[in-house]
């Protein structure tokens, strides 16, 4: 108990010790300020002792030098004289500048930036940012940026696999992958995929494409032409690249070549048809013609 009391009378006695030092000599908080890369009118500094130290209440400009915010981003701030002295505390921050970028490019295309500013940049196409990350942001702190934005390959990591013609990758594509890892290739309707489907990030480079090979639309014209029919009556004139294709002679007509066993079968190859064709049959112009041939 003693020692309690004892303990708030020291603390009473070091108070008023404090106040009667500060009011003895003087202490008035609100002198000249002095601001880094910041200055106050030129009167101030050459009628000093005339303006300082300042009343309670009173009110100070200050502009930062080129280069240089106040903390709100502005060029001039304002400060009021406080019991604790210039509030806000006058504070002139360095600006950012845009940072040297490989291998990634900027959102923004200003120079400048202010304190607290963020500035958003991606990486090209198998490059990464320091998190690993495709983008990322970097904010100007009174330091300078947050961290230095950099765009770095990291080994073995591929861009996006390549496009190939009347096919696509399964699911969304990336900008970037990793080492190991896989796509799959899918082709287009009635487009028939030659090669391996799945596809490789090997060490930054993707294994071999499969390549989607044409189908066949058969043509009416050309059929004509050469005097067929299809073996098989079917809905659609599609066959897939490899397919086989059975035509057979109009009525009165024969194959032209009857020395190969199945004149009538083609294959469809990437988009081409190679039509056989038919004749007149010589002996149908006796019977009942139902074709003719030129002479
Ligand atoms: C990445 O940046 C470096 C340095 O500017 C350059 O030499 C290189 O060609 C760039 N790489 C690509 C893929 O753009
Ligand atoms: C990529 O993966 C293979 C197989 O897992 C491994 O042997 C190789 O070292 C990796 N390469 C890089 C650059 O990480
Ligand atoms: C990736 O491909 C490039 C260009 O075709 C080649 O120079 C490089 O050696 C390949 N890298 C690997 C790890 O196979
Ligand atoms: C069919 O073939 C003929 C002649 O070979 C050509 O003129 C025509 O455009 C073709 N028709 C179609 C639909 O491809
Ligand atoms: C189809 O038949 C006609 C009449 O018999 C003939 O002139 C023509 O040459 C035939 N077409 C072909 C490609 O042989």
């Amino acid at each position: 108990m003693e020692h309690a009391e004892v303990n708030v009378g020291w603390s009473c006695i070091f108070l008023s010790l404090f106040s009667a030092l500060s009011s003895s000599f003087g202490y008035t908080p609100c002198d000249l300020p002095q601001i880094e890369n910041g200055n106050i009118a030129q009167y101030y500094y050459s009628f000093k002792s005339y303006y300082f130290p300042m009343h309670k209440g009173k009110k100070l400009s200050y502009s930062c030098v080129v280069g240089y915010t106040t903390e709100s981003g502005t060029q001039d701030g304002r400060i009021t004289c406080t019991a604790e002295g210039w509030s806000p505390v006058p504070r002139c921050y360095r600006k950012c500048t845009k940072p040297p970028l490989e291998n990634g490019s900027f959102y923004s295309t200003e120079m400048d930036f202010k304190l607290h500013e963020k500035l958003q940049y991606k990486c090209n196409p198998g490059y990464l940012t320091p998190s690993g990350a495709t983008e990322d942001t970097v904010q100007c702190q009174p330091q300078g940026w947050s961290f230095q934005p950099s765009c770095t390959k990291t080994l073995g990591n591929c861009a996006s696999p390549p496009v190939i013609e009347n096919g696509a990758v399964l699911g969304p594509v990336l900008a970037s992958y990793k080492n190991g890892s896989w796509v799959e290739y899918v082709c287009h309707h009635y487009h028939f995929l030659d090669g391996p489907s799945t596809v490789y990030c090997h060490q930054g480079n993707w294994t071999e494409q499969p390549t989607c090979l044409e189908p066949c639309t058969l043509n009416v014209t050309d059929m004509d032409s050469n005097n067929l029919t299809l073996k098989w009556r079917r809905e659609e004139l599609i066959f897939l690249h490899g397919d086989l294709i059975e035509f057979e002679c109009k009525q009165g007509y024969s194959f032209l070549q009857t020395a190969i066993p199945s004149p009538g079968r083609t294959q469809c190859d990437q988009g081409r048809v190679n039509y056989p064709k038919c004749l007149c049959r010589k002996r149908a112009v006796k019977r009942k013609p139902s074709c003719s041939f030129n002479l």
